[in-house]
């Protein structure tokens, strides 16, 4: 080789370092409640030896007990860290959100003009949250899963993330009056942008849902693939839920031209998901292009 092919050589490898010559889009990771950017480490790892090149980024914000803080202020701060990245990556991004990221992930994507290719939503409570975990006993441990609306649809309640998610079946009024996040971005209730949080979610071309029956904390656990309860806490699907049905923020939509990717996956409890190899290997990995 010359001189000059050797120069030009390096020259291709540095900018290769510098942009993305790999051919695969960037991932955004998002964690979970009171967990922390480290989350993402593990997953961020495996897909850099899988397909090396690939740009990662895990969002180091509303770490731990921060995690906590209410929803709207969470996709706010967000979405800036996330537009920036967005903008030094034009050709697209692919989001692995977990657990309660994956709602701030949703609300991101409803909220701006993203480039977000593929959007892995990893067991998270899209249709809400109905069931008492570990972590709302440490808040709130007088409390039982059927009396929790009365401290969290309120004001105070409604300061802390999981107020502006949970979704008692028995008090869809109270849930329609005091939700500030999920039955918004649903447009179960008001939100002058509905339109424009459809037209956003719409540029998705895939969201891919992850979750299981033995999660443990996600309840009900089809949560994690947009069903929820009735009043009765029998199982109504995504496809039977008026917002679906109405295409109330384009999920339908996105279904309809084949966007949507459900898996089901037994054996694996709630804190598991971004550690498992096979979940990996099997339901993630597939997806990054
Ligand atoms: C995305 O949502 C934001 C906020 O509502 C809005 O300003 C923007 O116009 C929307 N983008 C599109 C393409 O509708
Ligand atoms: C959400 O948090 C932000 C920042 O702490 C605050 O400005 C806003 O008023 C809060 N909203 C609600 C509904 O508590
Ligand atoms: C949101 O709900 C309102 C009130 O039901 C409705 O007028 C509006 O068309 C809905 N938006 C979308 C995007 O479906
Ligand atoms: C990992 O995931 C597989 C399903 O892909 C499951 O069968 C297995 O039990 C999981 N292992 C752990 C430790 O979560």
């Amino acid at each position: 080789m010359s001189w000059l092919q050797i120069s030009c050589t390096i020259f291709v490898l540095v900018v290769c370092r510098v942009h993305t010559c790999s051919g695969y889009k960037p991932v955004i990771f998002m964690h979970g409640i009171l967990a922390d950017s480290d989350e993402g480490n593990q997953l961020l790892d495996w897909i850099a030896k899988d397909h090396p090149g690939t740009i990662g980024l895990t969002i180091d914000a509303f770490n731990r007990q921060e995690s906590i803080v209410n929803m709207t202020a969470q996709v706010n701060e967000v979405s800036s860290i996330m537009q920036d990245f967005m903008t030094k990556h034009p050709e697209g991004v692919n989001l692995i959100c977990f657990s309660q990221g994956g709602l701030v992930c949703r609300g991101v994507i409803e909220q701006v003009a993203h480039n977000v290719n593929t959007f892995i939503s990893l067991s998270c409570p899209q249709a809400g949250q109905f069931g008492d975990t570990n972590f709302l006993k440490n808040f709130f441990p007088t409390y039982l899963r059927d009396n929790l609306y009365k401290a969290l649809y309120t004001e105070t309640g409604q300061k802390i993330s999981v107020g502006n998610y949970w979704n008692d079946p028995r008090q869809q009024d109270l849930y329609l009056q005091w939700s500030q996040y999920l039955a918004v971005v649903n447009n179960q209730s008001v939100n002058p942008n509905s339109q424009k949080f459809k037209t956003n979610f719409t540029r998705l071309k895939r969201l891919v849902m992850i979750g299981g029956p033995d999660d443990g904390v996600i309840t009900p656990w089809q949560s994690s693939h947009f069903g929820f309860y009735d009043s009765n806490l029998n199982m109504v699907e995504m496809k039977d839920q008026p917002w679906y049905q109405k295409d109330s923020f384009g999920l339908k939509t996105l279904d309809s031209r084949g966007g949507l990717v459900t898996h089901v996956v037994p054996g694996v409890m709630h804190i598991h998901w971004h550690s498992n190899i096979t979940v990996y290997k099997n339901y993630i990995l597939p997806y990054l292009d």
